[in-house]
């Protein structure tokens, strides 16, 4: 059995499989730009977060109708059940669909019929968190937030902010993060990925986030990661997108000993797990591998992610038994 585990950074668009997204582009007479399965894997050879985007954007092509979200969101689900996952706050990024031409409805309905049926089916409870694309204007984020109403405090239980950071900063978002505090949503958003640690410190004062995504960069800053150690505010580390993106040039050079030393509260999730070679489960096990992290970091780990989820006390605190609970299984003798 593995490790139990919430998911708190993880674009549901990000889990589309080359051979879904295959399936997904017969069934809507979508012709993708590759031949099949193993030329679209070749193509996931970024250099930075925009060329990750590039291909993130263009495959999105081929989710249409309710039935493709929600076969989208049951295959996520069934990965993260088997890798330990047993909460997921889940993003969705509305305004690539919408510019699609695929109404909203059609992507929160569709997610949510997998989505309800997590828990009874998987273990799995989850939230969704709808993202604004930072590259495009305060506008937008604004019409997307009033139409994501009708869904606010039942499916939609908070906000986010992600694409493109460096040019974007969180201030850019003042006026809509206002509308979500006043509506009673949770604020989380990207920053410090690739962007400077001062984007971690606007998120903060002006978007009044409850947890930064990424946020590796906050290392740069020494009275901000103070300011976050006290403030207890959960940093969402996604290993493998790091090396995949080249924030960090290998897993063995992850800061995550240098975060965990600091006190702060990190998580470790997948961002974008099709794209970037693992689930959860599989950071988990990359991480451990790399920085050879003891039996009891990766507990203190799956403890964090329940602590910095947003899940009801009564939930939190079984997981966290859970956690508390968990046995390793012995691991194989390192050979001399
Ligand atoms: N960063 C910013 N935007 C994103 C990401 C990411 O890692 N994944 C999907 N959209
Ligand atoms: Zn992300």
């Amino acid at each position: 059995m593995p490790l139990p585990k919430a998911e708190l950074h993880l674009h549901i668009e990000g889990t589309l499989e080359p051979e879904l997204a295959f399936a997904l582009a017969a069934r809507n007479g979508v012709t993708l730009p590759y031949a099949d399965t193993e030329e679209l894997r070749r193509a996931y050879a970024f250099t930075d977060l925009q060329s990750f985007l590039d291909l993130y954007y263009a495959l999105m092509a081929v989710l249409r109708t309710e039935e493709d979200f929600a076969e989208l969101a049951e295959a996520y689900l069934a990965r993260a059940a088997a890798q330990g996952v047993r909460h997921a706050e889940i993003f969705f990024d509305p305004q690539a669909h919408t510019a699609r031409g695929v109404p909203l409805a059609v992507v929160v309905d569709g997610l949510g019929r997998a989505l309800d049926r997590g828990e009874e089916r998987h273990g799995v409870s989850t939230r969704l968190i709808m993202c604004f694309l930072r590259d495009e204007s305060a506008e937008s984020a604004l019409e997307t937030f009033e139409a994501a109403r009708p869904w606010f405090g039942g499916r939609i239980t908070g906000i986010g902010l992600d694409s493109a950071e460096v040019g974007h900063p969180p201030a850019k978002f003042r006026e809509v993060y206002r509308r979500a505090a006043e509506a009673g949503l949770h604020r989380v958003a990207h920053a410090g990925e690739e962007g400077p640690a001062a984007y971690i410190t606007e998120a903060l004062d002006v978007l009044g986030v409850e947890r930064i995504d990424h946020g590796l960069r906050c290392l740069e800053d020494p009275a901000l990661v103070e300011r976050l150690v006290r403030e207890r505010i959960p940093l969402t580390l996604c290993p493998l997108s790091n090396v995949r993106l080249r924030c960090v040039d290998t897993l063995a050079d992850h800061p995550l000993p240098a975060i965990l030393d600091a006190g702060l509260l990190a998580t470790v999730n997948s961002d974008d797990p099709a794209y970037f070679g693992g689930y959860a489960g599989d950071n988990f096990d990359a991480l451990a591998e790399a920085l050879g992290l003891d039996d009891e970091t990766l507990r203190l780990l799956a403890a964090n992610s329940f602590q910095a989820s947003f899940l009801p006390e009564e939930r939190r605190a079984a997981l966290l038994a859970e956690v508390a609970a968990y046995e390793f299984a012995p691991r194989a003798a390192v050979r001399a």
